[in-house]
């Protein structure tokens, strides 16, 4: 490992420098947690198509590909082209314009669930409205979520995100007693603790695919036994499809699950690297947020946001999912490169890791402590994830390849299958 560490400090000297500049202003020298690693992150000054490009010059083939929001690649043209024309009109309105109504029409279509929209500027915030909404509608207070769910910082679902998901994950948030935490892919456990608090349960959130909580697809029973549940107590199913929402498919993952969710977050890819969030969902149920001649007790308060629907991010979600349309080849592509890096990885290391994910989303676990799959965050977590962060680490510093050390990796258009076999070969040095 010292000797990766060497050679990255050898090829990346001005980012030390500049880093050094950063951790006098910033804390830990960052603005998103996740984004430092030690000795210290390398900076970043342009990206394009596959590829980030260092201040000191050195290219790495990206597979964070900006938190997965990049589907296609950085920069595409279209979406550049697009943003340029925009640009050149102007980029912040603070008024209603066609740009989002375009947007939502392509949304609609494709996402049946989303009869009535609003769009805010991070994930983070879609999921807050949403659980505010679901209590709205219901009256009632308690939330349930998934142990190892990351649905963004918002206060209320900012519990049970890390193993072993019993001790508060930051100081400053309260009313914690009033998210309760269920197991993933574990129906009758589940299914237990929801009883217990059915009476007072507005909703469940849920990803279909665990993202952050280490790339691992629900399986379909399990989300629709929770469906079941949670609709006949009256409460509301609430998909986060942040990650998963144009992911796999022209759309969200649901309805090849034949799920009937209430409310729907969508936020990365439909903003084609663009800031956004996006809260959807069956008209009756977002009609809850209408202001218009309604008392303060009997609407939801979700409209906010000096950058809600700014024309930039419309029209950079429209550009990417407009191609995505027309060109619906570049799921196939990118679903069956990503099967292509989890057999191949598996392969390489015989037997000592699993790859998860699905489609183009992939994950190493290095397995120990007698763990021999990952079917949920607590198994994740159990795994090796000090010797992943080395080997993310190791061809960050050799191989010229990126991966957020410890994180899952995502395929764009970009990459094409020669990529993945660099990886793989970097995997094996490893
Ligand atoms: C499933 C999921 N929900 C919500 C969020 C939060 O989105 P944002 O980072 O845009 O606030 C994320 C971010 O990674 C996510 O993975």
């Amino acid at each position: 490992m010292k000797n990766y560490i060497s050679e990255y400090k050898k090829k990346t000297k001005t980012s030390a420098k500049i880093f050094t500049r950063s951790l006098k202003l910033h804390v830990n020298g960052v603005s998103h947690n996740i984004r430092f690693y030690e000795p210290y992150p390398f900076v970043v000054k342009s990206s394009s198509g596959k590829n980030l490009v260092d201040v000191d010059n050195n290219k790495y083939t990206d597979y964070w590909m900006g938190h997965w929001s990049l589907i296609l690649g950085h920069g595409p043209k279209n979406v550049k082209e697009s943003l340029k024309k925009q640009i050149e009109k102007s980029w912040m309105y603070g008024t209603v314009n066609e740009q989002t109504i375009k947007l939502s029409e392509l949304i609609s279509k494709a996402v049946p669930v989303a009869e009535k929209i609003r769009y805010v500027t991070s994930g983070t915030e879609a999921t807050m409205y949403a659980v505010r909404l679901a209590r709205s509608v219901t009256g009632r207070k308690i939330i349930a979520k998934i142990d190892g769910g990351w649905h963004g910082y918002t206060s209320d679902l900012l519990k049970s995100v890390n193993w072993p998901f019993t001790e508060s994950e930051s100081s400053g948030v309260v009313n914690e007693e009033k998210i309760v935490s269920v197991p993933y892919n574990d129906l009758e456990g589940s299914l237990r603790i929801l009883k217990k608090h059915a009476k007072d349960l507005a909703g469940i959130i849920i990803e279909p695919v665990l993202g952050g909580g280490g790339c691992i697809p629900a399986t379909p029973e399990y989300l629709k036994g929770i469906q079941e549940f949670v609709h006949k107590n009256k409460s509301l199913f609430i998909l986060d499809e942040i990650v998963t929402g144009f992911r796999f498919r022209f759309g969200c993952l649901y309805p090849t699950m034949k799920l009937d969710p209430d409310i729907v977050t969508l936020g990365k890819i439909v903003g084609g690297g663009m800031a956004i969030g996006v809260m959807c969902g069956k008209k009756e149920i977002m009609g809850y947020a209408d202001t218009t001649g309604k008392k303060k007790s009997e609407r939801s308060y979700v409209g906010g946001g000096t950058f809600s629907a700014n024309p930039a991010s419309m029209v950079s979600g429209y550009a990417t999912l407009s191609h995505l349309k027309s060109k619906k080849s570049v799921y196939s592509k990118i679903n069956s490169l990503g099967e292509f890096a989890r057999k191949e990885i598996e392969n390489v290391f015989d037997g000592k890791v699993t790859v998860t994910g699905k489609g183009s989303l992939f994950m190493t676990h290095f397995l120990k402590d007698g763990i021999t799959e990952i079917t949920n965050s607590a198994q994740a977590a159990k795994c090796d994830g000090i010797k992943l962060a080395k080997y993310h680490f190791k061809m960050i510093s050799h191989d010229g390849i990126f991966f957020l050390p410890g994180k899952l990796g995502a395929i764009s258009d970009a990459h094409s299958k020669d990529d993945i076999k660099r990886m793989v070969l970097a995997s094996e040095n490893f």
